[in-house]
């Protein structure tokens, strides 16, 4: 059994490499482990590219949503984005806040914000900035934020519930956020467990759909909406690596799965405690 230290090593040293590799080399994976299927298949990953504020060559193939897209970001807002990779959320995040807005992007892998910072410098972007920090202890101060945004990050932490009530910190009031996370929903036989995660990553750290939002709420949000949920497919060819043919049916008949989802939660302030 790994310490949670030990697993943030192993994600860090994962990412450090990832951060080196193309999107081609990392694509079709949440987490840049590559794939071999022959089918044509969901995974992860959803297209940015029509987005305004896409730079392709900050998207390194590792989401598994569009938060931004649900973000309700405003001019001028002051948005910070979870695990910020090579800034492809929080470069369409600056789009949305515009010249007067800001935007913090925080990873705790040093190869990833330097990469981040490189693409930042070539467009002369300055109101984006990238943290090197572990979201477990987010380095901003209390009530910065108005907007908080991550793509499939949390699921990589040890500590989900630590990095909620970060959030909440972090927030001002009446401040909200929209995350892009997997979730598993149901528990998946070992076997499935590591096809899955042999197959896109991302899937090691899952924890339950309905214990996911309930650390969001147990951590004081309020208005707690699951904004896109979409089951991730592994394809057969993948799963027969793993499963017998009627364990492939057995698990496709049981409504267990694995999910991309995107939630929204708000940090509401009624008097003159409750954000405190
Ligand atoms: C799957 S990638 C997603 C990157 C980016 N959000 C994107 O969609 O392109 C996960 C990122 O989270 C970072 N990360 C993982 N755990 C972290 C933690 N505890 N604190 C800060 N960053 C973390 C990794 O270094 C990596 O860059």
């Amino acid at each position: 059994m790994q310490t949670e230290e030990q697993i943030k090593e192993m994600v860090q040293k994962k990412y450090a490499d990832i951060a080196l590799q193309t999107k081609e080399e990392n694509e079709t994976s949440c987490c840049g482990s590559g794939c071999c299927s022959s089918e044509v298949y969901n995974i992860m990953n959803e297209d940015y590219s029509t987005l305004e504020g896409y730079h392709a060559d900050s998207d390194l193939g590792l989401g598994c949503g569009l938060p931004t897209q649900f973000a309700k970001i405003k001019k001028g807002d002051l948005v910070i984005d979870l695990g910020s990779g090579a800034g492809n959320d929080a470069f369409i995040a600056r789009h949305e806040t515009g010249e007067t807005g800001k935007v913090i992007g925080i990873d705790f892998t040093p190869a990833m914000i330097e990469k981040a910072r490189k693409n930042a410098e070539m467009r002369g972007f300055n109101n984006v900035e990238f943290r090197q920090g572990d979201i477990e202890q987010i380095p901003v101060s209390a009530n910065t934020a108005d907007v908080i945004v991550s793509n499939c990050v949390l699921n990589l932490v040890p500590n989900k519930n630590k990095v909620f009530s970060e959030i909440f910190r972090v927030l001002k009031p009446n401040g909200h956020f929209s995350i892009s996370d997997i979730v598993l929903e149901g528990i998946l036989p070992t076997e499935l467990r590591e096809a899955a995660e042999m197959y896109a990553g991302c899937v090691a750290g899952a924890i339950q759909k309905q214990v996911y939002l309930e650390l969001i709420e147990n951590n004081g949000f309020t208005n707690v909406t699951v904004q896109k949920d979409r089951p991730i497919i592994i394809p057969d060819d993948i799963l027969s690596k793993y499963l017998s043919p009627e364990q492939i049916q057995a698990f496709k008949d049981s409504g267990k799965t694995i999910r991309s989802i995107t939630v929204y939660a708000e940090k509401t302030c009624c008097g003159a405690n409750c954000c405190n």
